[in-house]
């Protein structure tokens, strides 16, 4: 069957009720709401409970995103998972939400592409549909930073938060709507800035010793990553235009990985955007990840600042380093 587009037919999230405010880390680490308000743009975040896991709140993102597709599961043919904190490590977290959900089927496997990994799983529902080997895929990320976070160093926990977002992607008859380029990229040499040591893994096999260490935590060179995270940005925001052939004055609006307000403020400098086209959540939400994005894009949406039509960028970054861009007409 030809392509003819691919297109998001509809985003759904989901995010914890509980809310963590700037005034309770005050009492957990050295900080205070004033820094973490002017260094991040950051004032709250949700956090999961300890019973609640990646499938199930990716399940969850994805019912959501299904029933405002009005598409029951067996219509799924993928289910690509972006998560840096699965709940297990085998098998896939994609496998575990495709039994959630019963699709009857459908082929499931996880991308670990840290905060790039949403846009990766977009591209390559993308590439997927465009070949003819599937019709319809669910693009789901999920992360619980929370469960990986040193809630004793302060240049980290103040950051980082728990959500989940998905979206139905589908083949469409071409309209000019729909994917209209994507841009992934990644630079292994810069991996120890944003890393976790590799507990449980094949090199550093669990045992009792290694767990008391409890020393699994993400770490993270904030400056670096700040310096490389606009230069990667600003680098995927030119690669999708000129992929599109569209200029940055025809943007309607800016979807970009809520990391830090300045980060994304650069972004959008550089992008010629004022503020008013860019969506900001990163004050309610902090850093999810890579469920930043779809959940975003879910809210963005839901506002009515993305309309039928609407030229929407997204631009991200992560650990890797990795970085990506999506240019799509709504
Ligand atoms: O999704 C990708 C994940 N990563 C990121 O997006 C992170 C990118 N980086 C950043 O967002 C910023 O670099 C941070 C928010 C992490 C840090 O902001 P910064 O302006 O780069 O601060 P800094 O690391 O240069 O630290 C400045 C000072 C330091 O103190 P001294 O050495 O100047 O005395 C830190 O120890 O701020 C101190 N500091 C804090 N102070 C109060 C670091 N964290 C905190 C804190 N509260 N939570």
């Amino acid at each position: 069957m030809p392509t003819d587009t691919v297109r998001l037919v509809s985003v759904g999230m989901w995010t914890p009720a509980r809310v963590m405010t700037n005034a309770e880390l005050e009492g957990m680490v050295d900080t205070t709401d004033e820094w973490i308000v002017e260094r991040t743009g950051i004032r709250e975040r949700r956090i999961a409970d300890d019973d609640v896991g990646v499938v199930e709140m990716g399940y969850r993102a994805a019912q959501d995103a299904l029933e405002r597709a009005r598409l029951e599961p067996s219509a799924v043919d993928a289910i690509i998972v972006s998560t840096a904190t699965p709940d297990r490590l085998l098998p896939a977290t994609a496998c575990d939400i495709e039994a959630r959900l019963a699709t009857g089927g459908a082929v499931a496997f996880d991308v670990w592409g840290a905060c790039s990994g949403w846009l990766y799983a977009l591209n390559i529902a993308r590439g997927l549909i465009a070949s003819g080997q599937i019709e319809t895929a669910l693009c789901i990320a999920s992360e619980k930073m929370s469960a990986i976070t040193d809630w004793t160093d302060r240049a980290t926990c103040v950051l980082f938060a728990d959500a989940a977002g998905a979206a139905v992607v589908q083949r469409a008859e071409e309209d000019g709507r729909g994917i209209l380029a994507s841009y992934m990229r990644s630079d292994g040499a810069l991996a120890e800035l944003l890393h976790r040591r590799p507990i449980g893994s094949s090199s550093v096999p669990v045992d009792v010793a290694e767990l008391a260490v409890r020393d699994g935590h993400l770490r993270m060179a904030g400056r670096e990553v700040f310096k490389n995270a606009v230069r990667s940005m600003c680098e995927a925001v030119d690669a999708v235009l000129e992929q599109a052939g569209v200029a940055k004055d025809e943007i309607d609006i800016l979807v970009p990985h809520q990391a830090n307000i300045r980060i994304i403020e650069a972004t959008a400098k550089y992008a010629g955007l004022p503020m008013e086209r860019v969506w900001v959540n990163v004050d309610r939400y902090g850093n999810t990840s890579s469920a930043t994005i779809p959940v975003a894009l879910y809210e963005a949406r839901e506002a009515g600042r993305i309309q039928d039509g609407s030229l929407v960028l997204m631009v991200t970054f992560g650990a890797g380093l990795t970085w990506a861009g999506t240019l799509l007409r709504w």
